[in-house]
């Protein structure tokens, strides 16, 4: 059972009854110490007695889940929430498709259940590790805001994770959930599980980068989750997709006001050339070019998350009933997927081409191809912003190909249009197409606190609108408590 509301009578709040199901509250009692623990030593460095103003998921009510107040981060109400039962919700792909959803793991399909669950928490803590510095050298107070939300937020997915795993997975779950706790991003010997989420994130730059595509990839596993014939799993990723969406706000309004505050200043100085970049430079914001590079970089660090095109693993999930595709119930196909095709980039003798493959092997390279869209269109957002600023320049999303570390391109070097270079052009134009050490050096350089109210750093313009509507000069971070 759960309610709408969330239960507060418990040191975990929630609404799945935890007060009725000792065996699980208890495993989370125990857990809780040590998350607290991580959350004081590896989240947001500095800012642990600050009063910042979130918003803490009190229901989860489509309208109004959310209640906003000034709170320390530690004493943020980390819970468990799952999205309402679908009454008579059945499992829709798959050879299981029509059978009433599991509300227990299956037993043949309880290893690979459990491992779909480890890899995307894992995710959850290790962002916040990324970002932990970040604090620092917030842009505003209001950016600073959006961080820590963020960061909090994570840390509940990390909970949602963990509740699935004490609750579903006995013994190895809960040994999985305490190996949550113990990886650290970026540690040279228990590294997170995926590539992208052991990069470092060292300025505000990458951080709204990462918002817009590394939490969009999140976004698009989460969807896919979200269709699982595992009932629990659907139902807990379906609320947090609700809170994601604000993690991805906060990536593409970030990259957006950075280029109109650019365009802006350009235009004042009655530069129109985006390429005079140490001219715009000097006018203290970040020129459209090395954004085109932040970009490149963290496009295809997150299209690795993808996997490989041609998955037998996905192919098996799928099949299992497991993980579905990006909003699987509104494709119309028999979503059984024997006998269907989808087309495949690949390398066919030294070209990019598309070829038709079983869908089934072909589940990852759907789900990026989604990915590519939903990315695409915030980068169109993005591009009518320097269009009606006059300034002709282009941001692009580079070729699959380009930068790849996992599945077909992983041997090649493409540049950012697709077309394969030897090695030492590559190496020559590295620094045309991802971001240089200088280009790095100059983005540090801007990267100074700002946190005056109503005050934004000279690199990135207000947001139209505040956070629950707050005025611009409103104090959503108490630096200095009176
Ligand atoms: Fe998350
Ligand atoms: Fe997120």
């Amino acid at each position: 059972m759960t309610s709408i509301n969330v239960d507060y009578s418990t040191k975990i709040p929630n609404n799945v009854n935890l007060v009725d199901d000792q065996r699980v509250l208890k495993g989370l009692e125990q857990w809780h110490p040590g998350y607290i623990d991580w959350w004081m030593t590896m989240g947001p460095e500095g800012f642990q007695t600050t009063e910042v103003y979130l918003r803490t998921a009190v229901s989860v009510d489509p309208k109004g889940w959310a209640k906003f107040d000034y709170i320390k981060m530690p004493d943020y109400r980390w819970g468990i929430l799952l999205a309402h039962a679908e009454e008579g919700r059945k499992v829709s792909f798959g050879a299981s498709k029509g059978e009433t959803a599991w509300h227990e793991v299956p037993g043949e399909h309880r290893a690979a259940l459990r491992r779909l669950i480890v890899i995307q928490g894992d995710t959850e803590p290790a962002s916040v590790e990324q970002q932990r510095h970040l604090g620092a050298t917030a842009p505003s107070l209001y950016d600073m805001r959006n961080l820590f939300q963020v960061n909090v937020e994570e840390g509940r997915h990390l909970w949602a994770m963990v509740y699935l795993l004490h609750k579903y997975f006995g013994k190895d779950g809960r040994e999985e959930a305490e190996g949550l706790l113990q990886r650290r991003s970026g540690d040279a010997d228990k590294p997170r599980m995926l590539g992208a989420f052991n990069e470092a994130t060292p300025d505000w730059l990458s951080f709204f980068m990462f918002t817009f595509f590394t939490d969009r990839d999140g976004k698009m596993q989460l969807e896919s989750l979200a269709q699982s014939g595992f009932d629990p799993l659907s139902r807990t990723c379906r609320f947090m997709l609700t809170e994601e969406a604000h993690h991805m706000f906060v990536g593409e309004t970030g990259v957006s006001r950075i280029i109109e505050r650019t365009c802006e200043a350009m235009k004042t100085a009655g530069i129109d050339d985006p390429y005079d970049i140490a001219r715009v430079r000097n006018l203290g914001v970040i020129d459209l070019p090395t954004l085109q590079k932040k970009a490149n970089l963290h496009y295809s660090l997150s299209l690795d998350l993808f996997g490989s095109e041609i998955s037998t693993n996905a192919a098996n999930f799928y099949t299992a009933g497991l993980k579905g595709r990006f909003q699987e119930t509104k494709i119309d196909d028999d979503h059984v997927l024997t006998g269907a095709h989808y087309p495949v980039s690949k390398l066919v003798g030294g070209d990019v081409k598309l070829v038709d493959e079983p869908a089934l092997s072909a589940i990852n390279m759907r789900l990026r191809d989604d990915f590519t869209r939903d990315c695409q269109g915030g980068v169109n957002r993005w591009n009518k912003v320097i269009e009606k600023s006059g300034i002709k320049f282009e941001l692009k999303l580079p070729h699959v190909a380009f930068h790849r570390h996992i599945g077909e391109f992983k041997d090649v070097e493409a540049s950012p249009d697709g077309k394969l270079v030897p090695t030492d052009e590559w190496k020559g134009r590295t620094d045309d197409w991802l971001p240089s050490s200088d280009d790095a050096a100059f983005i540090e350089s801007l990267m100074k606190p700002c946190w005056e109210r109503a005050k934004f750093a000279s690199w990135i313009a207000p947001p139209k609108v505040g956070i629950d509507n707050k005025s611009g000069d409103f104090e959503y971070v108490k630096i200095n408590p009176t």
